[in-house]
């Protein structure tokens, strides 16, 4: 199909300083679990980016000294040359589809840990890190401080060019940087000619933007990336206040603005808290200030949103992350007139999580993401069909119909049974709760997709016996039933039932409210889950009038988002919308009007009125038709069936990520030989040594 052509402008190329971005798709900079540890995976994964389309792939932080080591957390690494060939990977990958390489150039300050290096951290001055309870602080830094950081970042700055990058990034982002801490009169109380007035908290930055061009501005565009605004009110920098006068400032310095705000959870906020093109507001006066090229980002995957970007002058580049995490391909299908197959980011924030837990990113949407290299999956294209086995699909929520989707582009034939009228499972369910609208995307992705194909039969409606599996001619069945949120508390506090919860009336389940199920106030939500639902169904049912109240074992509301970057915006949500939150508390007992909690670390025990509970505890697979099956191996056999496989949430609730990834793992892998191995490539640790450093050991 050819390119529509309202979407031209997105393919007409950008001068970026001395280099030339063939079009205005910009993956930018973002971190995966992956960095100086894993670099073929790395390198891997952005030379997938490249060749999806995307005119700029960056890398995620680069740590340029050993007094900017983030370990535990896994990024880039650029402490002197024994790290360029790891990078060079990266530059030679996205070089080879055409596309630039841009290496984000980082010191992180007072926010390096240096728990490897054993380094002391560096500041404007003595403070400790404000977003870690860790007994350290950083110190001051000298003028000497100061020269050695600049004389650090240039040398960095020479390396990248050597390790083949075209755009090299100064870094005042997030309040994650030295030149950003400087910037923050409340991180710089200094005295020198380097704190005070606007113009002296501004100095370092321009000199490291300055030495940087120096260095490479020759051949490499030199870019900064700001934050224009922190969010934070008169306390922070605002785009009305100081963040407009440092752009006007430094205006013409670099060679692309690439503009955000700032921290990183208002910077990546989720679909549930902001939409897209959320940042506008914010960016929009840069480009009526600067003449350099503009990049800025808002979970963008509309291209209409895109050109409007372009259009009404908000922005030269349209930046991406999240987007180019859902779908690498995206700039491709854009081109080739197929922007209807986009697989949009839902702004579920797992691709987060994979930082936080010093793990190969992950994302919700494409499960291939972080396993391009180790284990050779590929986006877009997938190895066609090695035999003429036929599958029975049973249940068509996110596991069952990504399953449907591979295994149909695999040119397989599929049946897909769901019980229900409505396709999707947990995620049509949830979709409908506040916020979470853009989840519908997992299913309406797939189903995109599995409309075009004339080898996949979807049968709604269809709830399917034993008997039937053995009739309907399939050679695989594939069970993906999903799994039922418990009514009777066990989950991880409890591994028992609670006491009275199979007497009481009222109590409900995260099901029986998502189906619209009505109840009496007052309402206590028991939030043993910790992630997202206990907040979300509190929220609305304090949005239908009723009194709630909040209860978790955990010292937090919604304690595992803190890896989405939700959590503390998830409790302030909940505490302004008037729901009591009750913390360090077990439920122990409903009697049908009242329920008793208990201390989780003195065992005291309180009660509260409660006319009605709800348990957001765990979930148990929807497991019946795999045990009526496990009965019947020689009917089985007899029927021609060679396999009976149960994946997703009926095997082991999960999240939707792990949903969707068991669908594809399964219609990839169905057909290798039985293996105990890993199942994947490895990047082994190398015995090799770096050099002795000249201070000797
Ligand atoms: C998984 C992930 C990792 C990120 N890591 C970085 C990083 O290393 N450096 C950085 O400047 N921004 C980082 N960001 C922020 C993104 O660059 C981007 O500004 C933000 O996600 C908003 O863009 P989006 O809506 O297109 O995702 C990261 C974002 C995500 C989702
Ligand atoms: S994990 Fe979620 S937020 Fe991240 S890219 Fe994938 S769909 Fe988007």
């Amino acid at each position: 199909m050819p390119r529509d052509p309202r979407y031209d402008i997105l393919f007409e190329p950008i001068k970026i300083g001395p280099v030339v971005a063939k079009n205005r798709f910009y993956q930018v900079p973002h971190c995966n679990g992956m960095g100086h540890v894993r670099p073929q995976s790395h390198a891997a994964m952005r030379g997938v980016k490249a060749e999806g389309g995307w005119a700029v792939v960056s890398t995620e932080e680069v740590e340029i000294h050993p007094s900017s080591d983030i370990s535990p957390y896994i990024e880039g690494r650029l402490w002197d040359d024994h790290d360029i060939p790891a990078l060079a990977l990266m530059t030679e990958a996205i070089h080879k589809h055409g596309a630039l390489a841009a290496i984000e150039l980082v010191h992180a300050g007072m926010n390096a840990p240096n728990l490897y290096s054993r380094e002391v951290a560096l500041a404007p001055s003595d403070i400790a890190n404000p977003a870690s309870y860790a007994p350290a602080q950083a110190r001051a830094m000298t003028k000497a401080d100061i020269r050695a950081y600049r004389r650090w970042h240039r040398d960095a700055a020479l390396r990248a060019r050597r390790a083949g990058f075209d755009i090299i990034y100064v870094y005042a982002g997030h309040s994650l940087s030295l030149p950003m801490h400087f910037l923050q009169p409340r991180h710089n109380q200094r005295t020198d000619e380097y704190g005070g007035s606007l113009s002296n908290r501004v100095r370092l930055l321009r000199e490291v933007i300055e030495d940087t061009k120096n260095a490479v501005g020759a051949d490499c565009a030199v870019a900064l990336r700001f934050a224009v605004d922190e969010l934070r009110g008169e306390d922070g920098i605002r785009s009305a206040g100081e963040g407009r006068e440092i752009v006007e400032m430094l205006a013409e310095l670099p060679d692309l603005w690439d503009v955000n705000v700032s921290d990183w959870a208002n910077d990546s906020k989720t679909s549930r808290f902001a939409p897209e093109g959320f940042q506008e507001d914010f960016v929009r006066f840069v480009k009526t200030v600067a003449t350099k090229p503009v990049v800025g980002v808002g979970r963008f995957t509309s291209p209409d949103t895109m050109v409007s970007q372009i259009r009404r002058g908000v922005l030269d580049l349209i930046g991406a992350a999240r987007p180019s995490i859902a779908d690498p391909f995206l700039p491709k299908k854009i081109e080739a007139g197929n922007a209807d197959d986009i697989r949009e980011c839902i702004g579920c924030n797992v691709c987060v999580t994979g930082d936080y837990t010093m793990t190969p990113i992950r994302c919700t949407q494409n499960p291939t993401m972080g396993e391009e290299w180790r284990k050779g999956w590929h986006p877009e294209t997938i190895p066609a069909r090695t035999g003429n086995d036929s599958f029975l699909i049973v249940g068509a929520g996110p596991t069952g119909l990504e399953c449907a989707r591979l295994l149909g582009r695999r040119g397989y034939t599929v049946y897909l049974a769901e019980a229900g009228e409505q396709l999707g499972g947990r995620v049509t369910r949830e979709a409908r709760l506040p916020g979470l609208a853009a989840w519908a995307r997992v299913r309406d992705y797939r189903l995109n997709q599995l409309n075009k194909m004339q080898n996949v039969e979807i049968y709604r409606a269809s709830r399917v016996t034993a008997d039937q599996v053995l009739d309907i001619g399939a050679t695989r069945i594939v069970l993906a039933t999903g799994a039922t949120w418990r009514r009777d508390g066990v989950g991880r506090a409890n591994t028992r039932p609670i006491r009275g919860l199979d007497r009481a009336a009222h109590v409900f389940t995260p099901e029986d409210l998502m189906d619209g199920r009505r109840l009496e106030g007052p309402v206590i939500v028991f939030d043993d889950d910790h992630y997202y639902l206990g907040a979300i169904l509190a929220e609305k049912l304090r949005a239908d009038g009723l009194a709630v109240t909040l209860v978790t074992p955990a010292d937090k509301v919604s304690a595992w988002t803190a890896n989405t970057l939700e959590q503390h915006t998830i409790q302030k949500r909940v505490l302004d919308q008037g729901i009591e939150v009750v913390t360090n508390r077990n439920m122990v007992e409903f009697d049908g009007s009242r329920v008793l909690l208990q201390c989780t670390y003195t065992e005291r025990q309180t009660e509260l009125p409660a006319a009605s509970v709800v348990t957001v505890t765990a979930r148990v697979p929807n497991a019946d038709l795999a045990l009526a099956l496990a009965d019947g191996a020689d009917a089985m056999t007899k029927a021609g069936i060679i396999s009976v496989s149960t994946i997703g949430d009926c095997l082991a609730p999960s999240t939707i990520a792990a949903a969707v990834y068991a669908g594809h793992r399964y219609a990839r892998e169905f057909d290798w030989p039985p293996s105990d191995d890993a199942g994947f490539r490895r990047e082994l640790p190398s015995a090799t040594a770096g050099d002795v450093p000249a201070s000797g050991i």
